[in-house]
């Protein structure tokens, strides 16, 4: 018996990954993240599936229902939005099964930052704009922030931020953001991306609370620096005609041409 942890993606269903998609329908008992996973994934489940939403449950009780599964022999597929590595409470689970004795494997998804991304159509990594994405959060209810995790000082550094968590935080993100990006500074706010009801809110830090629509109070992510929206900036050495490169050797006299020629 085993409990496969499988990222779910952000909201489409079909961004989900085969990896995922097959080991579901393998599984007789399927436990789900409650409302961000999108209810046509649970369309892969064995017909005769037991599914639960452990959105109402505490992690005892989702521990118990494993437990359950495991003590009859049943293989578990434990799904979570986006992928697994962020903010998806699978350290705490895993750390009770390792306790408990219990096989898990872990299957990645798409991550909603890069789901947001896309819909915007943007590379957040430009050629002397930002060469670095910080994944980040503001505190919460439920989580506080470790010290030096702040705001100020991962805008100190001018990278692309993507800021989840934070939407009903947006004055405070605003306020600790542009002393050191610019009121100027574009920023980006997905609601919702790839869902159906998915919308986009272009602004900048001196705007953004006055464009966000009513009713953007949760699951949406806040994209801020300068390489959102840029066209100005630097072209790649990656594809520069003259760029001397494995697999496009420029010269006879091309360190790569061996390498070529003992790869071809
Ligand atoms: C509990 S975290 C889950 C993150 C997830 N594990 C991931 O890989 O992206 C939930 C937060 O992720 C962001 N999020 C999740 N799905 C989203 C989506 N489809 N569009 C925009 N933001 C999303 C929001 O900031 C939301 O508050």
């Amino acid at each position: 018996m085993t409990v496969h942890f499988i990222g779910a993606g952000p909201g489409a269903p079909d961004l989900l990954t085969l990896r995922g998609r097959d080991l579901i329908a393998q599984c007789p008992v399927c436990l789900y993240a409650g409302s961000l996973v999108p209810k046509e994934i649970l369309a892969h489940c064995p017909e005769d599936a037991r599914i639960v939403n452990t959105a109402p449950l505490d992690l005892d009780e989702i521990v118990a229902e494993i437990s359950v599964a495991h003590a009859q022999g049943q293989d578990v597929a434990r799904l979570h939005s986006g992928d697994l590595s962020v903010w998806s409470a699978m350290g705490e689970q895993l750390r009770r099964l390792d306790a408990l004795g219990i096989p898990y494997t872990v299957t990645p998804g798409v991550p909603a930052f890069a789901a947001a991304a896309a819909t915007l159509g943007a590379e957040l990594t430009l050629p002397g704009v930002a060469q670095s994405v910080i994944l980040t959060r503001t505190p919460g209810r439920a989580s506080s922030m470790p010290e030096g995790e702040t705001l100020a000082n991962f805008a100190a550094t001018g990278a692309t931020l993507a800021i989840h968590l934070s939407i009903q935080n947006i004055t405070s993100v605003v306020e600790a953001l542009t002393p050191h990006y610019g009121a100027d500074c574009p920023v980006a706010v997905v609601y919702r991306a790839t869902w159906p009801d998915e919308q986009v809110i272009h602004a900048r830090l001196n705007t953004v609370e006055a464009a966000l629509p009513e009713g953007i109070t949760r699951t949406a992510l806040i994209l801020v620096g300068h390489a959102i929206g840029a066209t100005d900036f630097a072209q790649s050495r990656l594809y520069a005609p003259d760029y001397d490169r494995r697999y496009r050797p420029q010269s006879a006299d091309s360190p790569w041409i061996d390498w070529i020629d003992d790869n071809a």
